[in-house]
């Protein structure tokens, strides 16, 4: 899709984190954009900052984890903002964990944010792109899809299922005018990564937000299919991880990403110990 301008754009997670920035590069690039998460008050204010410099969005709060409410919500932005042109699911949830020690409802609440609420809006929302051949589908998953991170292993499979099964759909729609995009960033300077307040693994780079931003906005406009926002070295480091997953679990170790997720996981559980208690 060459032009963004004029397009109407529902993002997900557009309330803080990286999805603020993806939401103002939206702006700029002169689309409308249906910020939609849980959060009122996030929303408002990011609507209100694009809105006060000319941009145009619109704030939708709401819980997509509520899969069978999905179909209001889609008939509520199309009639705020008409029918939805891209759609970017973005909003996202990690938990550091030992395996055995997520809950049942952990793993649902993940796999529904990351992997179910994205299919399920696409699948809402595809039939009318299909009807005016026009669309874009961007799907922002994670390094952790490429070479799943331990003590991370939930958040892990439900961003290499995001990168699946946008593969899938993007050959279904190959002679189609819809592009699908699936976006891996590394560590971002951003949302979830600062939060946990862990170091990046050694040798590995530190991205801006406002580098996702501008690779959604590239994805879009020259239908990119796959996009890994890191170093060469590390595309090189999935890609034999391929051919020997013995080897990529090495260089998981040597770079300490199973102690400090473990570590991570260790603190999580503590902190959720301390609230509970
Ligand atoms: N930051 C990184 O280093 C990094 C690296 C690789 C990939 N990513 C990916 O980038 C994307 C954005 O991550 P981020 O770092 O910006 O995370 P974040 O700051 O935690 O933001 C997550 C967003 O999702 C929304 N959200 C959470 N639960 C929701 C729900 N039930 N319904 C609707 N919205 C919900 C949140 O808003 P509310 O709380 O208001 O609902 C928030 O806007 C994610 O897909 C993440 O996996 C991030």
């Amino acid at each position: 899709m060459k032009n963004i301008a004029g397009k109407t754009v529902l993002l997900t997670g557009a309330s803080g984190g990286i999805g603020a920035f993806i939401a103002r590069t939206l702006a700029q690039e002169g689309a409308t954009v249906v910020g939609v998460s849980r959060s009122q008050s996030g929303l408002e204010k990011i609507s209100a900052e694009i809105n006060a410099t000319g941009g145009k969005a619109i704030s939708i709060p709401f819980d997509i984890t509520k899969l069978a409410e999905l179909p209001t919500l889609v008939e509520k932005i199309n009639q705020i903002a008409g029918e939805v042109d891209i759609v970017i699911n973005n909003a996202a949830i990690e938990k550091f964990r030992p395996f055995q020690n997520y809950t049942s409802e952990d793993i649902q609440s993940i796999l529904t944010l990351n992997l179910h609420a994205p299919m399920e809006l696409t699948r809402l929302l595809l039939p009318s792109m299909l009807e005016r051949n026009i669309g874009h589908i961007v799907n922002i998953s994670s390094g952790a899809g490429k070479k799943a991170a331990p003590f991370n292993s939930i958040y892990s499979a439900s961003k290499a299922g995001l990168i699946a099964w946008s593969e899938a759909i993007r050959q279904e729609l190959a002679n189609t005018n819809i592009g699908v995009s699936v976006i891996c960033p590394g560590c971002t300077n951003a949302g979830m990564f600062l939060a946990l307040d862990m170091p990046a693994p050694s040798g590995v780079r530190i991205a801006e937000p406002t580098e996702v931003a501008d690779v959604v906005i590239e994805s879009i406009q020259q239908n990119r299919k796959e996009v890994i926002l890191d170093s060469f070295a590390v595309k090189v480091f999935y890609a034999l991880s391929q051919l020997s997953p013995e080897w990529g679990d090495s260089m998981i170790k040597k770079a300490g990403v199973i102690e400090t997720n473990h570590n991570c996981a260790q603190k999580q559980m503590q902190a959720e110990y301390l609230i509970r208690n």
